[in-house]
């Protein structure tokens, strides 16, 4: 099977060919093939995340701020506050004086963990101040394993903005960004 993300909203389905209208925004879309087809994105047949988050930033405006009512904006599947992966810094608390990083997902409210839906992964990265994008890992869950949680260290001088990305096995792709 092959998946395809809007152009428009970022979101990802899991189809034979682009659905048309989009299942989010409602609208004839651009999709782009956004599918694995190498062993390092984790095999073929499955989802490449690493390629869906960075599509995500290129589409973002630099330095803008995107907050859950904007993200809410256009997006008809259920629950933003079960899905968004929320940031948290906590500076200084990680070893060494670093930065401790924690993004979960379902802090407002519980995402389910069943078989058929679940968060599959979390993925990070963060724009350091010459713009560059480093990427900072990913954490993949298995459903029934309780809340989805990714931490993390960083020197937080380095960045402008960390994305967080996070993929339910239902309602696709959600994204949350923080400015630093
Ligand atoms: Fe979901």
């Amino acid at each position: 099977m092959t998946y395809w993300m809007c152009e428009k909203c970022n979101f990802v389905v899991e189809a034979a060919r682009p659905p048309d209208p989009c299942p989010s925004c409602l609208v004839k879309c651009a999709f782009s093939d956004v599918t694995c087809y190498t062993p390092e994105c984790g095999g073929q047949g499955t989802m490449d995340s690493r390629l869906v988050a960075q599509r995500a930033i290129k589409r973002e405006k630099p330095g803008k701020i995107v907050h859950f009512s904007d993200l809410a904006r256009g997006r008809t599947s259920e629950g933003k506050e079960k899905h968004i992966p929320v940031i948290e810094l906590m500076r200084g608390q990680g070893k060494m004086g670093k930065d401790l990083v924690e993004i979960a997902v379902g802090r407002e409210a519980s995402h389910p963990n069943t078989a058929d839906h679940y968060i599959v992964w979390i993925q990070a990265f963060g724009v350091k101040k010459e713009g560059h994008i480093l990427d900072l890992g990913r954490e993949i869950f298995k459903p029934e394993k309780g809340r989805p949680v990714y931490a993390f260290e960083i020197n937080s001088s380095e960045f402008t903005h960390l994305f967080s990305f996070s993929y339910c096995t239902q309602h696709g792709v959600w994204e949350q960004h923080l400015e630093l």
